[in-house]
């Protein structure tokens, strides 16, 4: 091990480089636009995976962007890990509130990484955290202490709905098979305060279409004469909430997993501070469901938020306009054992049943995902927890996750296999937001933890 961590020290600044030409790279895979540079960057990781020393590596075609596929078997009856990650990154927008390009990566120093963290989209979710595998590979290849078999499956619609990864899987089932599934893509309470995610919410995400009048009308000849349907959705929308936030859908949460006290117990242990967390966010208060603490309400309690709202005039100046029509993009985060498809056709049946005379709605479902809850006695989860006691020099506490990766569930449903959430990234990251960034403490650490885990798990 101690060749694998002076390959890491001796090679720190070209994995920084390596890191950044990646993230220069806008591999937005929401927005057509970006076509060209999706692809790019998908043959970028596997040229870094031939590089590493990976065999078989290639760019596996889907309906959708490719999927990165590479090997390294050094023993059949040695244990194999399927390493997951995404080289897909979520759309720079809003523009104007990056300090630096979004791809043009930059190293500055905030309070919470006085070492410095890499500016650029992508940087934490997931090309930073993905690339971490590759270079520990690397470095456990090249020094000859590869203990285990790994497999790597980087694909290129995580932040669409992995809607190709699921075919990809069941028809390589042989080629994929593994013991468990590595993922960092994730986050850890704090530099300080390791942890491991042992669960991620699902997700039911819809978008709805309110039409009142056949064209849009002027607001003072037709005000008050019919249905506005921007403030119908307005209203529809807040009613799906109680006094107490509990959501008021019917069934809503009929199949949640309540949780005893002994687990809410020690799902509380985690640290939390809320001035901390209120200081970080400029906000006077928490807020949300009653009777449960903000680690409950964003780990193992659902939701329901409104993503986007718009219709009407949103120009500069005024126009007085009443609409024709309304729209908004909802999401709903699901925990055990709440179904995707029963959730939306909840919401879908609620919502066209609060819809006020004199408009129609309609509901177009997007993609979902199924919650997971991975084991924390397995022997790759012991051997995560071991990886990062080393290098953190603390045990990593058992947390939940309120994000969502989809595809998690699917391996566990149709590969059989159970995913470690070895996570280095931090909440206050700014992923899917401007300025997101990844700290070099983190981006080392991870490098350094990963051969621990390699090692650890082959034992
Ligand atoms: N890496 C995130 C998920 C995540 C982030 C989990 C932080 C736990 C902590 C992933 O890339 C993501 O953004 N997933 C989407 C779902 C997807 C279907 C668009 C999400 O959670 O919104
Ligand atoms: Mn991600
Ligand atoms: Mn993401």
């Amino acid at each position: 091990m101690e060749q694998v961590q002076s390959f890491i020290t001796e090679n720190k600044q070209r994995f920084l480089d390596e890191l950044f030409d990646l993230l220069r790279i806008p591999s937005v895979s929401a927005d057509p636009a970006y076509k060209n540079d999706v692809i790019l960057t998908a043959e970028k990781v596997a040229e870094h995976l031939r590089n590493a020393g990976a065999d078989k590596v290639e760019l596996c075609q889907t309906a959708g962007y490719p999927i990165v596929y590479g090997e390294k078997i050094i023993d059949p009856s040695k244990p194999t890990v399927l390493v997951y990650g995404h080289y897909d990154v979520q759309p720079a927008d809003p523009i104007d509130l990056w300090t630096s390009p979004p791809f043009e990566p930059v190293i500055r120093k905030t309070e919470i990484h006085p070492d410095g963290a890499i500016f650029a989209r992508g940087s934490c979710d997931d090309k930073g955290q993905m690339f971490m595998h590759v270079k520990a590979f690397e470095a456990m290849w090249k020094t000859g202490s590869l203990p285990c078999n790994v497999k790597f499956m980087i694909e290129g619609e995580e932040e669409v709905g992995s809607n190709n990864l699921g075919p990809f899987c069941i028809a390589n089932k042989e080629r994929l098979k593994a013991d468990v599934v590595l993922i960092s893509d994730t986050s850890i309470i704090a530099n300080d305060c390791p942890s491991i995610d042992s669960g991620l919410r699902g997700l039911s995400y819809v978008e709805v279409e309110v039409t009142g009048p056949n064209r849009d009308l002027h607001s003072g000849v037709y005000g008050g004469g019919v249905t506005n349907p921007i403030n119908a959705l307005a209203k529809m929308i807040a009613s799906m909430h109680d006094e107490n936030h509990h959501i008021t859908i019917p069934g809503f949460y009929d199949a949640v997993e309540e949780l005893n006290a002994a687990q809410r117990a020690e799902l509380n242990k985690a640290p939390f501070d809320e001035a901390v967390y209120t200081k970080d966010l400029n906000i006077d208060a928490v807020h949300g469901e009653k009777g449960y603490t903000t680690l409950e309400r964003t780990g193992i309690r659902p939701t329901l938020d409104c993503n986007g709202i718009w219709g009407g005039y949103i120009g500069e100046g005024a126009k007085t306009v009443l609409p024709s029509k309304a729209f908004a993009k909802i999401s709903m985060r699901l925990v055990p054992n709440q179904s995707s498809d029963k959730i939306t056709e909840l919401f879908k049946n609620h919502f066209e049943s609060i819809a006020p005379a004199g408009v129609k709605v309609e509901v177009r479902p997007h993609h979902g995902g199924e919650p997971v809850v991975t084991p924390t006695d397995s022997k790759a989860y012991i051997a995560a927890s071991k990886a990062m006691e080393t290098t953190f020099g603390k045990t990593p506490i058992p947390t939940r996750g309120g994000g969502s990766i989809p595809i998690v569930a699917l391996f566990e449903r149709e590969l059989g296999l159970k995913s470690v959430l070895m996570g280095f990234g931090l909440d206050s990251d700014a992923l899917h937001s401007p300025n997101e960034h990844y700290g070099l403490f983190n981006y080392y650490k991870g490098i350094e933890t990963i051969p621990y885990f390699h090692k650890y798990f082959a034992e």
